[in-house]
Protein backbone atom coordinates (compact mmCIF):
# COMPACT_ATOMS: atom_id res chain seq x y z
CA UNK A 1 0.00 0.00 0.00
CA UNK A 2 1.63 3.28 -1.24
CA UNK A 3 2.42 6.16 1.57
CA UNK A 4 0.77 9.13 1.55
CA UNK A 5 3.37 11.88 0.26
CA UNK A 6 7.50 11.06 0.90
CA UNK A 7 8.69 10.03 4.45
CA UNK A 8 12.24 10.93 5.54
CA UNK A 9 13.50 9.88 8.90
CA UNK A 10 16.59 11.63 10.97
CA UNK A 11 18.55 10.25 13.74
CA UNK A 12 17.93 13.29 15.84
CA UNK A 13 16.85 17.26 15.70
CA UNK A 14 19.67 18.71 14.21
CA UNK A 15 19.72 16.69 11.16
CA UNK A 16 15.82 17.53 10.84
CA UNK A 17 16.60 20.85 10.84
CA UNK A 18 19.62 21.21 8.50
CA UNK A 19 17.35 19.29 5.95
CA UNK A 20 14.53 21.39 5.96
CA UNK A 21 16.71 24.50 5.80
CA UNK A 22 18.49 23.23 2.42
CA UNK A 23 14.61 22.51 1.64
CA UNK A 24 13.52 25.89 2.28
CA UNK A 25 16.87 27.52 0.70
CA UNK A 26 16.36 24.80 -2.74
CA UNK A 27 12.40 26.47 -2.90
CA UNK A 28 12.99 29.75 -2.06
CA UNK A 29 16.00 29.59 -4.88
CA UNK A 30 13.12 27.87 -7.45
CA UNK A 31 10.44 30.33 -6.33
CA UNK A 32 12.82 33.44 -6.95
CA UNK A 33 13.84 32.34 -10.58
CA UNK A 34 10.75 31.51 -11.59
CA UNK A 35 8.36 34.05 -9.57
CA UNK A 36 10.78 36.47 -8.38
CA UNK A 37 9.73 36.09 -4.77
CA UNK A 38 8.66 33.00 -2.61
CA UNK A 39 5.71 32.83 -0.13
CA UNK A 40 5.58 30.60 2.59
CA UNK A 41 2.76 29.75 5.12
CA UNK A 42 3.93 29.07 8.81
CA UNK A 43 2.62 27.17 11.49
CA UNK A 44 2.84 27.90 15.13
CA UNK A 45 3.40 25.24 18.28
CA UNK A 46 6.21 24.48 19.04
CA UNK A 47 8.25 22.38 17.11
CA UNK A 48 9.16 24.53 14.21
CA UNK A 49 10.81 27.07 16.90
CA UNK A 50 14.40 25.69 15.91
CA UNK A 51 13.37 25.51 12.29
CA UNK A 52 13.11 28.88 12.14
CA UNK A 53 15.78 30.04 14.04
CA UNK A 54 17.51 28.23 12.18
CA UNK A 55 16.25 29.79 9.17
CA UNK A 56 17.02 33.19 10.87
CA UNK A 57 20.56 32.37 10.94
CA UNK A 58 20.80 32.03 7.03
CA UNK A 59 21.38 34.04 4.51
CA UNK A 60 17.66 34.19 2.57
CA UNK A 61 17.11 36.58 0.45
CA UNK A 62 14.23 37.99 3.44
CA UNK A 63 13.45 40.72 0.93
CA UNK A 64 11.79 38.71 -1.74
CA UNK A 65 9.99 36.70 0.69
CA UNK A 66 6.57 37.09 1.55
CA UNK A 67 5.60 35.29 5.13
CA UNK A 68 1.68 34.16 5.84
CA UNK A 69 0.68 32.59 8.88
CA UNK A 70 -1.12 28.83 8.61
CA UNK A 71 -3.09 29.68 11.69
CA UNK A 72 -3.39 31.50 15.10
CA UNK A 73 -4.74 31.56 18.21
CA UNK A 74 -7.38 34.35 18.84
CA UNK A 75 -5.66 35.84 21.65
CA UNK A 76 -3.30 39.03 22.00
CA UNK A 77 -0.04 39.10 19.12
CA UNK A 78 2.05 39.56 22.42
CA UNK A 79 0.41 36.68 24.21
CA UNK A 80 2.09 33.87 25.13
CA UNK A 81 0.12 31.19 23.16
CA UNK A 82 0.49 33.61 20.09
CA UNK A 83 1.59 31.92 17.10
CA UNK A 84 2.28 35.37 15.27
CA UNK A 85 4.34 35.89 18.54
CA UNK A 86 6.66 32.85 18.06
CA UNK A 87 7.22 33.46 14.23
CA UNK A 88 7.82 37.19 14.79
CA UNK A 89 10.97 36.44 18.04
CA UNK A 90 12.22 33.19 16.28
CA UNK A 91 12.68 34.84 12.72
CA UNK A 92 10.82 37.68 11.78
CA UNK A 93 12.65 40.20 14.27
CA UNK A 94 15.80 38.53 13.76
CA UNK A 95 16.19 38.93 10.13
CA UNK A 96 14.80 42.22 10.04
CA UNK A 97 11.75 41.12 7.62
CA UNK A 98 10.41 44.14 5.75
CA UNK A 99 6.72 44.72 7.75
CA UNK A 100 5.53 44.61 4.01
CA UNK A 101 6.46 41.10 3.29
CA UNK A 102 4.61 39.73 6.57
CA UNK A 103 1.00 39.15 6.44
CA UNK A 104 -0.53 37.71 9.68
CA UNK A 105 -3.95 37.09 10.80
CA UNK A 106 -4.87 40.78 12.98
CA UNK A 107 -6.40 38.86 16.56
CA UNK A 108 -7.56 42.82 17.25
CA UNK A 109 -10.45 42.33 15.76
CA UNK A 110 -13.68 41.81 18.18
CA UNK A 111 -14.53 37.95 17.02
CA UNK A 112 -12.53 35.24 15.13
CA UNK A 113 -14.83 35.48 12.38
CA UNK A 114 -13.90 39.08 11.93
CA UNK A 115 -10.23 37.79 11.90
CA UNK A 116 -10.67 35.33 9.03
CA UNK A 117 -12.69 37.88 6.91
CA UNK A 118 -9.90 40.29 7.34
CA UNK A 119 -7.21 37.98 6.82
CA UNK A 120 -8.49 36.04 3.61
CA UNK A 121 -9.70 39.66 2.46
CA UNK A 122 -5.32 39.99 2.69
CA UNK A 123 -4.88 36.87 0.70
CA UNK A 124 -7.30 37.55 -1.81
CA UNK A 125 -5.54 40.91 -2.03
CA UNK A 126 -2.17 39.73 -2.21
CA UNK A 127 -2.54 36.53 -4.60
CA UNK A 128 -5.19 38.94 -6.84
CA UNK A 129 -7.70 36.29 -6.63
CA UNK A 130 -10.79 36.10 -8.59
CA UNK A 131 -13.48 34.82 -6.07
CA UNK A 132 -13.81 31.00 -6.21
CA UNK A 133 -9.86 30.71 -6.79
CA UNK A 134 -7.47 29.52 -4.33
CA UNK A 135 -3.79 31.20 -3.69
CA UNK A 136 -0.69 29.06 -4.67
CA UNK A 137 1.94 29.49 -1.86
CA UNK A 138 5.38 28.35 -3.07
CA UNK A 139 5.78 26.53 0.80
CA UNK A 140 3.20 25.32 3.66
CA UNK A 141 5.09 24.66 6.68
CA UNK A 142 2.79 22.34 8.75
CA UNK A 143 3.02 20.66 12.29
CA UNK A 144 1.12 17.84 13.44
CA UNK A 145 -1.15 17.36 16.28
CA UNK A 146 -1.22 14.05 18.45
CA UNK A 147 -5.47 13.81 17.16
CA UNK A 148 -3.92 14.42 13.71
CA UNK A 149 -5.13 17.76 13.64
CA UNK A 150 -2.69 20.28 11.48
CA UNK A 151 -3.06 23.85 10.94
CA UNK A 152 -6.44 24.50 13.36
CA UNK A 153 -8.46 21.88 11.31
CA UNK A 154 -9.24 19.38 14.01
CA UNK A 155 -10.95 15.88 13.65
CA UNK A 156 -14.76 16.53 13.47
CA UNK A 157 -14.31 19.89 11.59
CA UNK A 158 -17.00 20.81 9.31
CA UNK A 159 -14.53 22.86 7.81
CA UNK A 160 -12.91 19.57 5.63
CA UNK A 161 -15.36 20.59 3.02
CA UNK A 162 -15.60 24.15 2.92
CA UNK A 163 -14.17 25.22 -0.79
CA UNK A 164 -15.99 28.86 -0.60
CA UNK A 165 -13.65 30.67 1.96
CA UNK A 166 -9.73 31.01 2.45
CA UNK A 167 -9.52 31.32 5.66
CA UNK A 168 -12.20 30.81 8.44
CA UNK A 169 -12.64 30.79 12.12
CA UNK A 170 -12.61 27.77 14.07
CA UNK A 171 -14.45 28.04 18.13
CA UNK A 172 -12.63 25.86 20.53
CA UNK A 173 -11.85 25.75 23.67
CA UNK A 174 -10.44 28.10 26.40
CA UNK A 175 -7.12 25.71 26.82
CA UNK A 176 -6.72 25.63 22.87
CA UNK A 177 -8.43 29.04 22.38
CA UNK A 178 -10.28 30.04 19.43
CA UNK A 179 -8.67 30.20 15.88
CA UNK A 180 -8.32 30.91 12.71
CA UNK A 181 -6.77 28.39 9.97
CA UNK A 182 -6.28 28.52 6.55
CA UNK A 183 -9.14 25.99 5.00
CA UNK A 184 -8.14 22.58 3.66
CA UNK A 185 -7.90 23.60 -0.34
CA UNK A 186 -5.40 26.87 0.35
CA UNK A 187 -3.27 24.29 1.74
CA UNK A 188 -3.73 21.51 -0.56
CA UNK A 189 -2.74 23.98 -3.47
CA UNK A 190 0.57 24.94 -2.28
CA UNK A 191 3.58 23.77 -4.45
CA UNK A 192 5.68 22.34 -1.51
CA UNK A 193 4.01 21.32 1.83
CA UNK A 194 6.28 19.94 4.35
CA UNK A 195 5.13 18.25 7.93
CA UNK A 196 7.71 18.63 10.57
CA UNK A 197 6.82 16.12 13.00
CA UNK A 198 9.06 15.04 15.93
CA UNK A 199 8.22 12.78 19.24
CA UNK A 200 6.80 9.77 20.55
CA UNK A 201 3.50 11.29 21.31
CA UNK A 202 3.01 11.92 17.41
CA UNK A 203 3.96 8.74 16.28
CA UNK A 204 0.13 6.75 16.28
CA UNK A 205 -0.96 9.65 14.38
CA UNK A 206 1.67 9.97 11.54
CA UNK A 207 1.33 5.82 10.85
CA UNK A 208 -2.66 6.76 10.69
CA UNK A 209 -1.82 9.28 7.87
CA UNK A 210 0.91 8.36 5.76
CA UNK A 211 0.54 4.79 6.15
CA UNK A 212 -3.56 3.93 6.49
CA UNK A 213 -4.63 7.58 5.05
CA UNK A 214 -7.45 7.64 7.76
CA UNK A 215 -9.09 10.60 6.84
CA UNK A 216 -11.14 10.99 10.02
CA UNK A 217 -7.68 12.62 11.02
CA UNK A 218 -7.22 16.09 9.31
CA UNK A 219 -3.56 16.08 8.09
CA UNK A 220 -4.41 12.88 5.83
CA UNK A 221 -6.62 15.17 4.13
CA UNK A 222 -3.58 17.39 3.00
CA UNK A 223 -2.89 16.05 -0.27
CA UNK A 224 -1.27 18.42 -2.95
CA UNK A 225 -3.05 19.17 -6.15
CA UNK A 226 -0.12 19.29 -7.52
CA UNK A 227 2.78 19.84 -5.42
CA UNK A 228 5.11 18.25 -3.49
CA UNK A 229 3.76 16.26 0.04
CA UNK A 230 6.72 15.94 2.31
CA UNK A 231 7.07 14.24 5.99
CA UNK A 232 10.11 15.21 8.10
CA UNK A 233 9.85 13.49 10.80
CA UNK A 234 12.66 12.38 13.66
CA UNK A 235 12.90 8.81 14.96
CA UNK A 236 10.92 8.75 17.42
CA UNK A 237 7.86 10.11 15.66
CA UNK A 238 8.45 7.58 13.02
CA UNK A 239 9.18 4.41 15.32
CA UNK A 240 5.57 2.84 14.51
CA UNK A 241 6.00 2.91 11.26
CA UNK A 242 6.90 -0.08 8.62
CA UNK A 243 10.44 0.14 7.42
CA UNK A 244 9.57 0.89 3.47
CA UNK A 245 7.11 3.47 3.68
CA UNK A 246 10.03 6.17 4.46
CA UNK A 247 13.79 6.76 3.54
CA UNK A 248 16.66 7.88 6.35
CA UNK A 249 17.53 11.22 6.11
CA UNK A 250 21.67 12.04 5.79
CA UNK A 251 22.66 14.06 8.77
C1 LIG B 1 -0.90 25.61 16.37
C2 LIG B 1 -0.31 24.95 15.17
C3 LIG B 1 -0.71 23.51 15.17
C4 LIG B 1 0.56 22.76 15.46
C5 LIG B 1 0.29 21.40 16.02
C6 LIG B 1 1.58 20.74 16.51
O1 LIG B 1 -1.40 26.73 16.25
O2 LIG B 1 -0.79 24.99 17.42
O3 LIG B 1 -0.43 25.55 14.01
O4 LIG B 1 -1.32 23.01 14.05
O5 LIG B 1 1.33 22.68 14.28
O6 LIG B 1 -0.59 21.54 17.12
O7 LIG B 1 2.08 21.54 17.55
P1 LIG B 1 3.53 21.23 18.22
O8 LIG B 1 4.54 21.52 17.17
O9 LIG B 1 3.59 22.19 19.38
O10 LIG B 1 3.51 19.77 18.64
Amino acid sequence: MGVLGKVIVFDDKAGLVSFVTRKWQGICAESLDKRGCMTAALSGGNTPVDIYRAFALCDFPWGNIQIFQVDERFVPKDGKDSNYRMIRETLLDVVLMPEKNIHVVDTSWSSPDEAAKAYEKELAGFFRLQRGRFPRFDIIMLGLGEDGHTASLFPGSSLFDDTDHLAQAVMLDSKRHDRITLTLPVINHARHIIFFVQGAHKAFALKKIVEEKDTTLPAARINPVDGELLFVADREAARLLTENTYTRGEP
